[in-house]
């Protein structure tokens, strides 16, 4: 019986066995037996029903028109919200944001105060980002009990094995960012604190907060000063140089930490004057100020297309209805404690991003790895952008700009109803429920067998099948060959032309992640979520030459992952177990 219901949800939205797993396994409503109580149908209408709800405070009688129209773009799989959204809009625990950053004040309450809303979050799927950077550091006098300070670090386990406990009980893990600034004493102990032992702070993404200073002093060879955020003396000089191998050695054995670069961050901080943003979300998309969440949405590009190019009216209509379903997200958001409310309220940051890149890219014929791939990249982001900005002011017409706003750096400019309307999220789920590629990443594989929930399925990429079935090369035999090693582009089976439009991450050189992110990220309000993906032969020198090439050309954060570097990870070919 579950299995024909499965196949009742699969043909419903035309699901693919993958998404209806994940769907029945996570996120549809369920009873106290344990049944799933709606579909997947059912599921779009009750998100769009209880987000469209606030538009009647706006316009009496006017959300039943919009529950419709945005129940047909989450049901066309055109536009998905974060997965918090999809869980929890309608139900009992209500929040909906995908992520937010906390404080940590040098103090016990502040770390214990944000430790316990950090569990509340998580709980509620939501994923969580802070910086340590303020806390003294491991040695440091304690004037309370005369004792000496166990440092960043010792909180810093603390809060992982916080977030195990509160994971056990969730449908989803809660993810972290720790961030520490490349000035504070302890920042050598953080930078490889997961390099050395395997499950060592498992929940949490480490990034280095680095400035523009820092990565001059390593290209001259100069040094650099550690100093206490307590007393703000320096406690060492280092080299620079050195530090920065020590970071990317440990980037290169386990793909932490990632690099966050401040300064670019904070140049395009919408509120300077509320303070300098020392933190992200935990896939490093959305830079925050304490308190601040983010509700996160993203635009299916592999729908965006028609007649063999983008259908750029479609993607403007879709970002539109989009940014004005991220606004309403904003109130009709339970927030488990009132600093989140306030904060979250003042700035109304959205983050409106896309998936389905790698996919319409193929559709179209052009390799991922192309200076067309770059230019098209960058205009869709641009377009985007446009578009939305365009539907945050007409909306401040209509509803009034966000309250922050005469504080902001738009203050002298049309009024808006978001301090931040563009973010690239990862899309790990939301682009397996719309049965595209994540984010603005390359295809993982061509085909692979996947593990979902203990389950090994053969999955072919959809636009490959369909055109290779089209081109009359199909063959199941050929799909459980190229599983083996993941890739087509040397594989002589396969059209010339279509071994080019068909790379994986592993086929693309380093380079090419990186052009991509940053075409993207020039006409992006806050950041890109992106993995330089680097083979298994890739050398520390190979790291450092990224992480600088990332810092000059503008992006906000960097994180690189050299294949087979960690345990357990969750896509392997075959040929490589
Ligand atoms: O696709 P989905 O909406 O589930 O999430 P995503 O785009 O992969 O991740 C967006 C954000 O959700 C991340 O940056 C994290 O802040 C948060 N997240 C989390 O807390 N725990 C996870 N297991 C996955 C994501």
């Amino acid at each position: 019986r579950a299995a024909k219901a499965l196949v009742g949800v699969r043909d419903e939205l035309k699901l693919s066995l993958a998404a209806v797993t994940v769907l029945n396994d996570r996120y549809l409503l369920r009873d106290e037996q344990g049944r799933a109580t709606e579909s997947t149908g059912e599921l779009m209408d009750r998100v769009a029903v209880h987000v469209a709800a606030t538009e009647d405070t706006h316009r009496a009688g006017s959300s039943a028109q919009w529950a419709e129209r945005f129940s047909a773009l989450l049901r066309g799989l055109e536009f998905l919200p974060n997965s918090p959204t999809l869980m929890n809009a309608g139900t009992r625990i209500g929040f909906l944001s995908g992520c937010v950053v906390l404080p940590l004040d040098d103090s016990l309450r502040s770390i214990f105060t944000t430790l316990g809303h950090a569990a509340e979050i998580h709980q509620a799927g939501g994923g969580t980002g802070y910086a340590f950077s303020h806390l003294r550091p491991a040695g440091d006098f304690v004037a309370g009990t005369g004792g000496m300070s166990s440092g960043p670090m010792s909180f810093l386990r603390l809060f992982d094995t916080a977030s195990d406990v509160v994971s056990m009980a969730g449908r989803r893990r809660g993810a972290n960012m720790a961030v520490l600034d490349v000035s504070h004493p302890d920042v050598y102990e953080f930078a490889t604190a997961k390099a050395g032992a395997r499950d060592e702070l498992s929940h949490f993404n480490l990034s280095v907060g680095v400035t523009d200073a820092f990565l001059r002093a390593v290209e001259r060879g100069a040094t650099h000063r550690l100093v206490n955020p307590r007393t703000h003396k320096t406690v060492a000089r280092v080299s620079a140089a050195d530090l920065f191998g020590a970071i990317c050695e440990a980037a290169h054995a386990c793909g932490d930490p990632g690099l966050l670069f401040l300064d670019a961050i904070n140049r395009a901080n919408p509120l300077p004057h509320r303070g300098r943003i020392e933190a992200t979300n935990p896939c490093g998309e959305v830079p925050l100020l304490p308190h601040e969440s983010c509700n996160l949405g993203s635009i299916n590009l592999a729908r965006m297309c028609a007649h063999g190019t983008v259908d750029w009216d479609r993607l403007t209509a879709v970002t539109t209805e989009a940014v004005r379903f991220l606004d309403d997200v904003i109130d009709v958001n339970v927030y488990p404690f009132g600093e989140l409310a306030d904060a979250s309220h003042a700035s109304r940051k959205v983050g409106l991003g896309m998936m389905g890149l790698a996919e319409l890219l193929a559709a179209l014929g052009i390799p991922y790895d192309s200076d067309e791939a770059v230019r098209l990249a960058g205009r869709i982001a641009a377009h985007i952008q446009r578009a939305a900005h365009a539907a945050s002011a007409e909306l401040a017409v209509e509803r009034g700009p966000f309250p922050a706003f005469a504080d902001s750096r738009f203050a002298a400019s049309q009024p808006i109803r978001n301090a931040q309307l563009t973010s690239v999220a990862p899309t790990g789920t939301i682009s397996l429920i719309a049965g595209t590629t994540a984010g603005i990443e390359p295809m993982f594989a061509i085909a692979y067998t996947r593990s979902v929930l203990g389950r090994h399925l053969l999955e072919v990429n959809p636009c490959f099948d369909r055109l290779a079935r089209d081109q009359g090369f199909y063959t199941d035999s050929l799909a459980t060959e190229i599983a083996q090693k993941g890739g087509v582009r040397a594989y002589p089976g396969v059209p010339a032309a279509v071994r080019a439009a068909f790379p994986t991450a592993l086929e693309i050189a380093p380079e090419w992640h990186l052009r991509i992110q940053a075409a993207v990220q020039r006409h992006v309000d806050a950041a890109v979520s992106k993995t330089v993906n680097l083979p298994a032969t890739a050398t520390v020198d190979d790291v450092r030459a990224i992480y600088l090439a990332a810092w000059k050309a503008k992006v906000k954060g960097v994180t690189v992952y050299r294949y087979g570097s960690r345990e357990g990870q969750v896509l392997t070919f075959a040929a490589d177990r």
